[in-house]
């Protein structure tokens, strides 16, 4: 259930890759693997979030990026363990 949602919460996620520029971005430090991982997650706990996909979120040499949205919270350096903090903080805002 990440695509079809009356919550207007969303996670909005980087997939912008630069891997020939040699500049970092999301998807050359490993985005796609969280990306799909959290989507998982989601999935798992049949919560009502989309998972927005978005080129460059303007945070490149912090990522790879995810965001809550609306005006929620941006992870940077997202990993397997921030993973687990994003669905936190969608669960506790989610009770809000
Ligand atoms: S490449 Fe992900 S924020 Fe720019």
């Amino acid at each position: 259930m990440t695509s079809d949602s009356t919550s207007p919460l969303r996670l909005v996620v980087c997939i912008n890759e630069r891997l020939s520029t040699g500049q970092r971005s999301c998807v050359g430090s490993g985005n796609l693997d969280y990306i799909a991982e959290i989507k998982n997650m989601i999935e798992a706990d049949n919560l009502p979030i989309p998972v927005i996909e978005r080129e460059c979120l303007g945070k490149c040499g912090f990522g790879p990026i995810m965001r809550i949205a609306p005006g929620g919270e941006i992870f940077t350096e997202v990993n397997y363990d921030t993973l687990e903090e994003i669905i936190s903080e969608l669960k506790r805002l989610l009770l809000e």
